[in-house]
């Protein structure tokens, strides 16, 4: 997506936010800089002293009696040096430590608060990539940069100061040369940026890939599909092979130009010094020291005008990262509480719970439309009212709407047209935290994360005793699952509860939306990979855990369905019939049917098992 942005010219608006981040480490940037000035400074005075030891020592009338006095000098600056480079890759180091650290938070928070549409579009790797290589890339380079361009300006001028000092005439070649050098990294740096740019594009497709093909590893292998993407790969593989290539090629250009172009200078230097020294112009002379001094200034002059170009090279080579990581901080979430809302409530990651007021759980669609994208409407002037305290089980074809429908109560999306009503108030007139707090909601995909089964059940009421847990997971049966694991409720599920079978993350998942004691209970084809044992023993469970709590269940199972106050067959994002089990099944319609086939089979399964 953003990696289309235009990336050639200089944004000074995203490295003001960049640097607003770095700007909070205040005192780490003024010890950073008085300590690149401090070894700029060493630097500048290290060929003045060489320069006058000959003198001292060599010239006309060596003074042998300031021997130690010299030694001493140059004791002190190997001395400075040792104490100032550890301060400096010390302080660069904790700023880049900072940085990314900083970069990742502010990402990851956004992270939290964008809703499930942003989720919907967005690819994992994408975000991954946002994450990891771009925070790292630019801490990186900020850090280091930072370093490199201070000390460059500092020792530029340092340089600059002692030349003129000592004879302007000469010191006119090295500075004639600093625009040209100048003038050439700036055209020549947005060829570079554009060859880096198409890599990094590259790059975010493979790591796409990566992640794709990690998630979707069981489906590929039963879809016999590694052949396909293999090659698919390895396209891309070489793709990134010929464009890092290229940009290599290009920026090994870079530099040797630019050693051309000062050594011109140095060359220059050498030619109208020598002929200074040996009274050529006008007899104007200065003696050899003087000429060695300057040859060694001029030649140490363009190491920072190097820098510096780099500097920018490299911060235009990052821009591609920081556009991005500033563009994911800047998303706004497409579900967001109004400013009067987020007053009383408080925002996500800042709730204000104590003014939360009681869910009671009576519940009003009101003429909502609702679609994911401009392509159409999923709900179409959708009607619904439930009181407190029932039980609704959705049933209809897969793709009929019954997700959109909780998703929309949940909040997850909002409608385009029309309101959600909670106890007979517009939710958005409540906060999303009120909401999400008082709401159980089990996933058909139930999701674990990495730590213990205990831990996992604490995600849904973190205060909760271990009595509370036990409870838990005992109502829903998982009780007998933990048993059998080695560690007991301390078992490490893995990364993504990966440990454990699809069944047993949903029972866990289950517990865990328990625990809550939710107002709103949101069963989402729930039991759908439980086995039909284990299910008949959570029925009952489900019953249990239904009574005092509006509940709506989307399941294919009778046994799950049969009990409901209320059932509703939907079809095309449409009420068909409702009712309870018996009055539908005398209506004769849908539901009639959908009893018939695929009821009846699932009672034959049961035979048969
Ligand atoms: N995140 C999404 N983005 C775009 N379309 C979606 C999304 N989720 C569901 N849909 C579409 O909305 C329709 C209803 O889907 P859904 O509510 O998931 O059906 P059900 O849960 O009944 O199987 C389907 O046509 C589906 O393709
Ligand atoms: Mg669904």
């Amino acid at each position: 997506m953003d990696d289309e942005l235009d990336v050639s010219k200089f944004s000074s608006s995203v490295w003001k936010k960049i640097l607003k981040i770095i700007l909070k480490q205040k005192w780490l940037l003024i010890s950073m800089m008085l300590v690149m000035a401090c070894v700029a400074l060493l630097d500048v005075l290290t060929p003045y002293l060489m320069s006058k030891t000959i003198v001292v020592f060599f010239g006309e009338n060596p003074d042998f009696s300031l021997k130690y006095q010299y030694l001493l000098y140059f004791v002190i600056i190997a001395v400075l040096y040792m104490i100032l480079i550890f301060s400096f890759i010390y302080l660069a180091g904790k700023l880049e430590v900072y940085t990314a650290d900083k970069l990742r938070q502010e990402t990851f928070v956004r992270l939290q608060e964008l809703s499930f549409s942003y989720y919907d579009k967005t690819q994992a790797g994408w975000i991954m990539a946002r994450l990891t290589s771009d925070s790292r890339k630019l801490a990186e380079i900020i850090s280091w940069g930072m370093i490199d361009f201070i000390w460059g300006l500092a020792t530029m001028s340092g340089i600059l100061v002692m030349l003129y000092i000592t004879f302007w005439r000469l010191a006119l070649i090295v500075t004639a040369l600093v625009p040209i050098i100048l003038i050439f990294s700036t055209l020549y740096r947005k060829v570079m940026l554009n060859a880096q740019r198409k890599v990094r594009k590259t790059n975010s497709q493979i790591t796409g890939s990566f992640n794709e093909s990690f998630l979707g590893a069981k489906t590929t292998k039963t879809l016999v599909l590694e052949d396909k993407q293999n090659k698919e790969f390895t396209d891309l593989c070489f793709d990134m092979k010929k464009k890092s290539v290229r940009a290599a090629v290009k920026s090994a250009i870079f530099f040797p130009t630019i050693l051309i172009i000062a050594y011109i200078g140095v060359g220059l230097t050498y030619r109208f010094g020598a002929g200074f020294v040996m009274g050529e112009f006008a007899g104007l002379i200065i003696t050899a020291d003087v000429l060695f001094l300057f040859l060694d200034y001029t030649t140490m002059f363009f190491e920072p005008v190097m820098n510096i170009s780099r500097f920018f090279a490299e911060l235009q080579q990052a821009q591609a990262s920081a556009e991005r990581i500033v563009s994911l901080i800047e998303t706004k979430p497409d579900i967001v509480d109004r400013d009067d809302v987020i007053k009383i409530y408080g925002d996500i990651l800042n709730p204000k719970p104590e003014n939360y007021e009681k869910l009671i759980g009576d519940i009003e669609f009101n003429h909502v439309d609702f679609g994911y994208n401009e392509k159409g409407l999923i709900l179409k002037d959708f009607n619904l009212k439930v009181k407190a305290g029932t039980s609704v089980a959705l049933v209809g074809a897969t793709g009929s709407g019954k997700s959109t429908i909780v998703n929309l109560l949940c909040r997850f999306y909002e409608p385009t047209k029309g309101e959600i009503l909670i106890d007979g108030k517009d939710y958005r007139n409540r906060s999303i935290g009120w909401l999400h707090s008082n709401l159980g909601y089990v996933l058909q995909t139930p999701h674990l994360f990495n730590g213990s089964i205990k831990d996992n059940v604490l995600y849904g009421k973190k205060d909760a005793t271990i009595e509370e847990v036990m409870e838990a997971l005992r109502i829903v049966r998982a009780d007998e699952v933990v048993k059998k694991l080695d560690d007991g409720i301390d078992t490490q599920v893995g990364e993504g509860g990966n440990k454990l079978s699809i069944g047993e993350k949903q029972l866990i998942s289950f517990a865990r939306a328990i625990v809550k004691d939710p107002s709103i209970l949101i069963l989402d084809e729930a039991t759908s990979s439980i086995d039909t044992e284990t299910e008949v023993l959570i029925q009952d469970a489900i019953n249990k855990v239904m009574k005092g709590r509006t509940t709506f269940i989307v399941a294919h199972r009778l046994s799950t369905i049969i009990n409901s106050d209320l059932i509703l067959v939907i079809m095309d994002g449409e009420i068909k019939e409702a009712g309870t089990h018996s009055e539908l099944l005398a209506l004769k319609g849908e539901y009639y049917n959908l009893y018939k086939n695929q009821f009846i089979n699932e009672k034959m399964d049961n035979m048969i098992s």
